[in-house]
């Protein structure tokens, strides 16, 4: 490629990125990926794919000129159609889905694919930081219960400690990618990994201040008990339990299982019409072991994490998330008619307090 080949593929990849950066919502962010693919390279098509919450199947979530239908599914297995180019889409170790650029003919240049690559890397963080953001807010929002102190405070405590923190890391992570020279990386690189781990101190003294009061009271078996206790009366269950304790955690673990306990039966109560729920939570020599199931109208489980994120439904999300910070798993099984079950597992020794 010629100099003033390349002169303009960097600066059309500048433009990308101050577009995607910009981008204030995952569906508007997704559009400019789209669109920023066609600015970069010479195509016919480009389709952005994201994984669902199994790993196992693709959504198409952006299209350029209906190349491919929004919602569509694929098997993550599934080999892309002949003369499509797939970009892994991926973010250190997890892999959130891809980028399907159809060529039009001829061989892609080395620097347009170098290109494309960078582009992928840069949309994948864009995206993770965009569902992380989105999971935060929905995780502040269940936090800010009528308590209007807590709810100051915990406003006031993102907006000054956390908020500055991440927005100046992400701007040292952009600024690698633009202009700097190759011998500054490395610091750059170190002082935005000091300033996210001062953010992941700082949440983590947020979550542990802002424990439910009742977890101080009852301890966690007891206030889960109370709680689906509670529910079962307003909503008129028949319940089964059978709760252990499961003796001392960490506070971190034991609010982050409550809260992920709670909503399980908060959707219950809100979704299923169910007549049986069962609450289970014990442990064994090495798990701990929650379940929520009832026997109420149950839901498509396959459709819930697009839903989540493109209507800011993120109970569920949410869920599934605190649980692999945890080092767990949460796993959602459902069927409309049949009834649904959350079946949590942490490893005690990751949760002992
Ligand atoms: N136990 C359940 N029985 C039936 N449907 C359920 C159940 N749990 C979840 N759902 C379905 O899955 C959807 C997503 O649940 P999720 O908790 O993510 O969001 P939500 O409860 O609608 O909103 P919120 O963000 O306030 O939690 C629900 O809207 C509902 O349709
Ligand atoms: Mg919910």
């Amino acid at each position: 490629m010629s100099t003033e080949g390349t002169r303009e593929l960097l600066g059309s990849l500048r433009a990308v990125f101050r577009r995607i950066a910009s981008a204030t919502d995952i569906d508007q962010l997704l559009d400019a990926v789209v669109e920023a693919v066609r600015d970069v390279v010479p195509c016919e098509a480009a389709t952005v794919l994201l994984l669902d919450a199994s790993g196992e199947t693709l959504i198409v979530r952006a299209s350029s000129d209906g190349a491919a239908q929004l919602g569509e599914r694929l098997r993550r297995d599934a080999e892309p159609d002949e003369g499509t180019l797939r970009l892994p889409l991926a973010s250190g170790a997890s892999t959130l889905g891809a980028i399907d650029v159809k060529l039009s003919g001829g061989v892609l240049s080395e620097e347009r694919g170098e290109a494309l690559r960078i582009l992928a890397d840069q949309a994948a963080s864009a995206i993770e930081r965009a569902e992380l953001y989105a999971n935060l807010q929905h995780f502040t929002e269940q936090l800010m219960s009528a308590d209007e102190e807590q709810r100051r405070r915990l406003a006031r405590d993102l907006h000054d400690g956390i908020a500055p923190i991440l927005v100046s890391a992400y701007q040292h992570l952009q600024l690698l990618y633009a202009n700097t020279p190759p011998e500054q990386r490395a610091g750059r690189l170190e002082k935005s990994v000091q300033h996210l781990r001062k953010a992941i101190q700082e949440t983590r003294g947020l979550i542990a201040g802002l424990r439910p009061a009742t977890l101080d009271d009852l301890g966690l078996a007891g206030a889960l008990s109370a709680e689906a206790q509670e529910m079962a009366k307003d909503a008129g269950w028949e319940l089964a339990t059978e709760v252990d304790d499961p003796g001392a955690l960490s506070l971190e673990a034991e609010a982050t299982i409550f809260r992920v306990l709670h909503e399980a039966l908060e959707n219950v109560k809100t979704h299923a019409a169910a007549q049986r729920v069962r609450f289970v939570l014990r442990s064994s020599d090495d798990d701990l072991l929650a379940v929520v199931a009832d026997d109420g109208r149950g839901f498509l489980t396959t459709d819930w994490l697009q839903a989540g994120a493109r209507t800011g439904h993120f109970g569920l999300l949410g869920m599934r998330e605190r649980i692999s910070l945890l080092g767990g798993e949460c796993r959602i099984t459902s069927r409309p008619g049949a009834g649904t079950e959350i079946r949590v597992r942490v490893p005690l020794k990751r949760i002992r307090g």
